[in-house]
């Protein structure tokens, strides 16, 4: 079996994978990062999104071997320490969950797209997240999380 080095949230992984071993499924059932979950396993609704390399990505369209060598970061995490990343705090302070399933996908994704758009308008953050779907809020306050949380992130807003 291939063996890979992967470094998640800063620890770094030694792993025999089999080749067929789906990154979510590395991080979920042999790291115990449990933070993200699986929604639909098709790569469909994006509640498994983490970075690789510092780009979001569908972590069940992602094969554990393709993340030899790299860094990811899982919700888990962002946050350092006690404190939470300025996105997290924006979707807790705009009430952008329910059920909280997309939650960690969400927050992955919205990251991603402040990083290439610091101040994005409401249907640059509607496009931006298309890949990823709620079943429970109706977006309107994930929108205004993510806005929100562009401006902290830009320290614009505290
Ligand atoms: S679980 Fe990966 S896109 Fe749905
Ligand atoms: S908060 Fe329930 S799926 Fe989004």
């Amino acid at each position: 079996m291939p063996r890979i080095t992967v470094t998640v949230d800063e620890i770094t992984y030694e792993e025999e994978v089999e080749p067929r071993l789906l990154l979510v499924h590395l991080l979920r059932d042999r790291l115990g990062r449990t933070g993200t979950p699986i929604g639909c396993d098709t790569g469909n609704c994006g509640a498994c999104t983490v970075m690789l390399d510092g780009v979001s990505v569908k972590s069940c369209s992602v094969l554990a071997v393709q993340a030899d060598g790299s860094e990811v970061v899982t919700v888990e995490g962002l946050s350092s320490g006690q404190e939470w990343h300025p996105m997290q705090r924006a979707f807790h302070a705009e009430h952008a969950l329910q059920c909280g399933y997309c939650t960690p996908g969400m927050i992955m994704a919205a990251i991603d797209l402040v990083r290439n758009d610091p101040d994005p308008s409401e249907e640059a953050v509607r496009r931006g997240l298309e890949g990823n779907l709620c079943r429970c809020t109706g977006y309107t306050n994930i929108v205004r999380a993510v806005r929100r949380g562009a401006q902290e992130m830009a320290g614009r807003h505290d």
